[in-house]
């Protein structure tokens, strides 16, 4: 909603991740199409996240929005956004961040990132309901953005030829939606506060590094994630086993993984030529000998298919 709110020109620049979710760049794509935006990627550093210094030789007065994916879908990625943010505000530039995979594993300090747009949801690592997610909003721009759609929530019938919009973010929530779920998406923030979201990183991360070590150690398996900074999503493949196959039989020995496709991040799947992997995220309730059980069966799995 409030990427469509954005009100774009015809010519105007959209940059984006090499990393980037398909949800994400469908819309932009779908701005391409109806309004003439261009659409373009920022390289990628060495190590694999948004080369900050390639942003900048890419600015010019027809960017209209810098849009990054905080942690990509497909691995153990963590863009620099506070970076990428300095970089937006210098240059008065709309500053959108998909937190979707970070909210919950990572501290997100709005004022820190320095981002105008947030958008994350309850169903990931918060482990909220599924259906319901949150949209934050700075004051900045608020006013500079129509909602796409709106009720009798969002604005107020002034007469019958006028309306007037809400002052503030609450603009893109409408009068019907659905409060069970945000009873229990406000309920797993409050655990994740709880906990500290400072801890649960430093446990995740802890984890996952831990994961990525032992998996690597088996010979048939290559382990997919990049970047300076990592998170705890560990994606790898298996020589010789399709992902969803790993899922299937990690299922039956009581272990959730999930598989992502080359086309959820097509431009990074293509340019590091990534089969389908599969993506184990682990959370801070984790213990290594779940860890263990996970590579155990990864390498029995190894082991049968030859
Ligand atoms: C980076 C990223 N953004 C957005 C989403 C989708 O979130 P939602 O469907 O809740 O909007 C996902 C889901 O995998 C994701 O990985």
């Amino acid at each position: 909603m409030a990427f469509y709110a954005i009100p774009f020109e015809r010519g105007d620049r959209i940059l984006t991740a090499e990393a980037e979710y398909a949800s994400n760049y469908l819309a932009y794509l779908q701005l391409a199409r109806d309004r003439g935006v261009s659409v373009e990627t920022i390289p990628s550093t060495a190590d694999g996240e948004v080369c900050v210094d390639s942003l900048k030789a890419m600015l010019d007065d027809r960017v209209r929005l810098i849009s990054i994916t905080h942690i990509p879908t497909n691995g153990g990625l963590v863009n620099p956004v506070e970076e990428i943010g300095a970089v937006a505000r210098a240059h008065g530039i709309t500053y959108l961040v998909d937190a979707c995979q970070s909210a919950g594993q990572v501290a997100l300090d709005v004022e820190a990132i320095q981002c105008d747009l947030l958008s994350a949801t309850g169903r990931k690592f918060l482990r909220g309901p599924r259906g319901v997610g949150f949209l934050y909003v700075s004051n900045r721009i608020v006013e500079s953005l129509h909602p796409p759609m709106i009720d009798l929530f969002s604005a107020t019938w002034i007469d019958a030829g006028h309306y007037e919009l809400r002052k503030d973010a609450r603009r893109f929530e409408n009068w019907e939606n659905n409060y069970s779920a945000k009873l229990g998406l406000g309920s797993a923030i409050d655990y994740a506060l709880g906990i500290g979201l400072d801890n649960i990183e430093a446990e995740v991360t802890r984890l996952a590094a831990s994961l990525r070590a032992m998996l690597a150690e088996i010979p048939a398996v290559s382990v997919h994630d990049i970047g300076k900074r990592k998170c705890g999503i560990v994606s790898f493949s298996v020589a010789g086993v399709d992902a969803g196959e790993i899922e299937t039989r990690l299922r039956q020995g009581g272990i959730h993984v999930s598989v992502s496709t080359p086309n959820s991040t097509l431009i990074d799947a293509t340019r590091r030529h990534l089969p389908e992997v599969v993506r184990a995220s682990v959370h801070y309730y984790n213990r290594e000998s779940e860890l263990q059980a996970l590579v155990d069966l990864v390498t029995s799995i190894c082991e049968q298919s030859g």
